[in-house]
């Protein structure tokens, strides 16, 4: 897919979009050999972008995106059901990214998308306990003898879930939301648990991972995590 030449140059993380602008009106900047003007576009896949002569090498270049991730998509790269897919929604960046975990159909919130295969596998594995936390909403009010076995441990198939915290309890008769976090990263594991101590799951939205906040992002919206937050994720 096409890109304007400056972000293609910002996303290899060799200057900002502003002062790679200057460089192209400097003519520093060739498509294919060919020196560009400013507002021209190229497409990473197909054509030879390069600075001072210096090829982009976008596909080395680490990218690292924070999206909330809509109900209705699904979190592997491509569905043989023809269901909508999480980097359908990352079109415009050039660079193949694979989501660090998965987050169910149905559920909503933070998903990292990176093409960091390294990152990806260190903020995945269990021994490195990186906290997640989900909003949830379960049918019923929630017991407070529920929420101490929610938080102690719940007996699933696969074994006892290490202690949860729950926080931010509210609610009524017909439904409660809570903040569960939890640091183990098991097959539908917050869904399981709930529904293991009587209360099913009716919405399922993750809004922490690790120091990472959901934020203000509008479902199907993203963004680029920050520099210190790339060194803060590869120091945990
Ligand atoms: N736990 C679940 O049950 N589902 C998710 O999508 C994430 C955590």
């Amino acid at each position: 897919m096409k890109q304007r030449v400056q972000k293609l140059i910002a996303l290899a993380g060799l200057a900002s979009r502003r002062e790679a602008e200057k460089w192209i009106e400097q003519g520093r900047v060739t498509v294919n050999g060919r020196i560009v003007q400013l507002g021209e576009q190229a497409d990473p896949d197909r054509d030879h972008v390069a600075v001072d002569g210096r090829p982009l090498r976008l596909e080395e270049t680490p990218v690292y995106v924070l999206l909330n991730k809509p109900a209705g998509y699904v979190t592997t790269l491509r569905d043989p059901r023809g269901r909508p897919v999480v980097t359908e929604l990352l079109r415009d960046v050039p660079a193949r990214l694979f989501p660090v975990g998965r987050l169910d159909l149905t559920t909503e919130g933070l998903l990292l998308l990176t093409n960091d295969g390294k990152l990806a596998w260190r903020l995945t594995h269990p021994r490195h306990e990186v906290t997640k936390t989900y909003l949830v909403r379960v049918r019923g009010r929630l017991t407070r003898e529920a929420q101490r076995t929610l938080e102690t441990g719940v007996m699933l198939e696969d074994g006892i879930t290490a202690p949860a915290r729950v926080a931010g309890v509210r609610g009524s008769d017909s439904h409660t939301w809570l903040e569960l976090t939890i640091h183990e990263g098991r097959n539908r594991q917050v869904r399981r648990m709930c529904e293991a101590v009587g209360y099913p799951v009716s919405r399922l939205k993750r809004i922490r991972l690790a120091f990472l906040e959901l934020g203000t992002l509008a479902p199907g919206q993203y963004r680029h995590l920050t520099r210190e937050e790339v060194a803060r994720l590869k120091r945990l």
